[in-house]
């Protein structure tokens, strides 16, 4: 994105954003250094060589393995400190952050690390940055809902100003929404936000059941949608908000290209779009980075006004209240 693209100024909410997902070659090598953790890497270009991925699985396996340089409260800080500045530098004013606590928590890093890292670099990033946030817990599918329960009880200190809600990721073939109807279960009771990856990699049957199994309020890519016209139907009636994330499509194999992508006809039938990064560290972009690559894609044929309704509706789609939202519209 050159640095007068006006989609850096276009004020948008971030609502699919894996913190770990926004670790940097640059300082995933310095946290290695620090924290004495040994890289089959010498330096950020041949890490960032490694970036060439096959599906969503042989993304996870890098993902995973890099995180092993989070280990103390301040690389979590560092590493959110990071992001939001590049996200205010990227127009997002409002950012609803996912981590994975399993992914730390099953390497040696407890719970409160994690939280009280993060939480350092968000609890000042409205007056630091002009970006106010929130946070997410998302959920491994590829492991049990056993273990999911243990860690959500474990986290339930956190639940309410701290972290707002639950999300669901990982792998998702072989792992449908069924899986985890108890601890969306308990989120609702605990008054938690609910969202889920589904229909990523996945059947659209995937996104049906998240809304029914378990009543999530936002559906994470949701890009398969189009295979089921019903679905799509309901989607568009009930306004049910999904996070597209195009550059990660396209580096994932879910799209084959950029002008292939199915957003124009997400559109077309009248669904709430929103467009995100994913893991932007890894996929090329951040969000202005893919409004730029969308606009600049002659196939989707996305006109300004349609990039600033896409903007619009991610604040629409937030979890912002009432007032908060209405002031960024
Ligand atoms: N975890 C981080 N990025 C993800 C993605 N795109 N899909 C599923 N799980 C993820
Ligand atoms: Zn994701």
């Amino acid at each position: 994105m050159p640095p007068t693209s006006p989609f850096a100024t276009l004020p948008k909410a971030e609502l699919h954003l894996h913190i770990e997902g926004t670790l940097e070659p640059e300082l995933a090598l310095e946290l290695a250094h620090r924290n004495g953790v040994e890289l089959p890497f010498a330096n950020a270009d041949q890490l960032r060589a490694a970036y060439r991925f096959e599906n969503l699985q042989s993304f996870l396996d890098l993902y995973y393995a890099l995180m092993a340089v989070l280990r103390t409260e301040s690389d979590f800080t560092e590493l959110a400190e990071a992001y939001l500045a590049r996200a205010a530098a990227q127009g997002v004013r409002h950012a609803e952050i996912f981590f994975d606590p399993q992914a730390h928590i099953h390497r040696g890093v407890d719970l409160d690390t994690v939280v009280r890292g993060l939480r350092a670099a968000l609890s000042g990033a409205r007056e630091r940055h002009g970006v106010s946030t929130r946070l997410i817990m998302c959920f491994l599918r590829d492991q049990s809902e056993q273990d999911a329960l243990a860690v959500f009880e474990a986290a339930r200190p956190w639940f309410g100003e701290a972290v707002i809600g639950i999300g669901l990721d990982s792998g998702e073939i072989g792992h449908p929404p069924a899986k985890f109807t108890e601890l969306f279960r308990r989120a609702r009771e605990a008054g938690l936000r609910r969202v889920a990856h589904a229909g990523e990699e996945g059947p659209a049957s995937n996104i049906t059941d998240a809304l029914d199994l378990l009543q999530v309020e936002r559906v994470d890519h949701g890009v398969r949608c189009l295979e089921d016209p019903r679905l799509v139907e309901r989607l568009a009636a009930e306004q049910i908000p999904l996070t597209v994330c195009p550059l990660s499509n396209v580096r994932l194999r879910v799209v084959d290209t950029l002008a292939q992508h199915p957003l124009p006809r997400m559109l077309d039938a009248g669904l709430l779009v929103t467009v995100n990064s994913d893991d932007p560290a890894y996929f090329g972009g951040y969000v202005a980075d893919n409004f730029h690559a969308l606009a600049a894609e002659p196939a989707l044929d996305l006109d300004p006004e349609t990039l600033r309704l896409l903007a619009a509706n991610s604040f629409k789609a937030s979890f912002l209240d009432e007032e908060a939202r209405s002031g960024y519209l």
